[in-house]
């Protein structure tokens, strides 16, 4: 690759549920922040998601959701293609032809297959393979980076060994992808202070109705701490929240009367709210707006799909020809 080629950075997110502000602090914003490194592609993983079984009018309704909220927080279609997976033809074929290549005891291991296994999850042979077609999520666009969060490091690792394993079998036709793994992912808490996650239904939507997140947050569990006491703000779960909103200076400001006294939970719980709604102000305006016109976001998704569906075609061209077929 020459000097000052752009690095192809690709990452791809399931349209499992609705989006909170954990997924919004712990990926979304990172993924957002993509398109500004290099040639950037993002893309819905909606083949990844039937594992699952969901529902088809509720994996529809998810998927349109992904897209919209991506858009109203940020993702600029000039910069980044962002398509659906099910949209790229051949995502599946080169998925069987690295099935092919690998090895049963690579994917025993994998340990999200053996934490569900562990959950008393029935597994099916999607979700055996789910590192396979996620390896050629990545090695079919030749992405050199994958920005994943840290639960995604060993499918990232799969990936790497098939590309390998490939290369040294049939020519050196895929780049071996590096994953992007952020040091210090931010756990975002939950209302009840547990990791905020669909599953524990302790989630504030990243885009709620007004009503229902003022609700949400004046639900927020606390001690039983007098008003007038000085209390501690490092333990406590709404000023942990407030600082994903704040800066230093605003930080400082509510620690500084969490410490003086005087100062109650529900001022804490008041203040927690507004900076959420100032904070995401901007984009609520924008999805509001996005919302219209249903037709716009489905241009988005096809132009998206036409730039990533030329780049897998070259690939799986030469795929094809390297393992003997046509
Ligand atoms: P959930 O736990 O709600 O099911 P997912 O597993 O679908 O969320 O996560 C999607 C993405 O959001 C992942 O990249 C994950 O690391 C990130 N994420 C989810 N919850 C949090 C959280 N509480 N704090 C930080 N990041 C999170
Ligand atoms: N497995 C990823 C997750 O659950 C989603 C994903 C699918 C992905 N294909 C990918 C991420 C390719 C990066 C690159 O978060």
């Amino acid at each position: 690759m020459s000097e000052n080629k752009k690095k192809r950075i690709l990452s791809g997110i399931q349209p499992s549920g609705v989006p909170h502000i954990g997924n919004f602090f712990g990926m979304m914003r990172q993924a957002l922040e993509l398109q500004e490194k290099g040639d950037a592609y993002l893309f819905i993983a909606d083949l990844h998601s039937l594992t699952v079984n969901p529902k088809p009018q509720e994996l529809r309704e998810r998927i349109d959701r992904l897209a919209l909220d991506f858009l109203a927080c940020g993702l600029d279609p000039e910069k980044t293609a962002f398509f659906r997976q099910s949209d790229i033809n051949g995502i599946c074929e080169l998925t069987w032809i690295l099935n092919c290549i690998t090895n049963m005891g690579l994917l025993e291991r994998a340990h999200s297959y053996k934490d569900k296994i562990a959950k008393g999850f029935v597994p099916n042979n999607g979700l055996f393979s789910y590192p396979v077609l996620m390896a050629s999520d990545i090695l079919i666009y030749k992405a050199d980076s994958v920005p994943v969060g840290k639960d995604q490091k060993q499918h990232l690792e799969i990936t790497r060994d098939l590309a390998i394993r490939f290369n040294q079998m049939y020519g050196d036709i895929f780049v071996i992808p590096e994953p992007i793994i952020p040091e210090t992912v931010a756990v975002v808490p939950g209302i009840d202070g547990q990791k905020m996650s669909k599953s524990y239904n302790n989630t504030i939507e990243l885009f709620g109705n007004e009503k229902q997140i003022r609700k949400k947050i004046m639900s927020i569990p606390t001690d039983s701490t007098p008003m007038e006491d000085p209390k501690d703000p490092d333990k406590c779960n709404i000023y942990k929240l407030y600082c994903l909103f704040a800066d230093e200076i605003q930080k400082e400001e509510l620690a500084a009367k969490y410490r003086g006294g005087n100062f109650g939970y529900g001022h804490a719980k008041q203040a927690l709210f507004e900076a959420y709604m100032d904070f995401f102000a901007p984009m609520r305006k924008r999805r509001e707006e996005l919302e219209k016109d249903p037709g716009y976001i489905q241009s988005i998704l096809k132009k998206g799909a036409e730039k990533a569906n030329a780049i897998a075609a070259e690939t799986l061209e030469e795929v094809r020809k390297a393992v003997g077929l046509r």
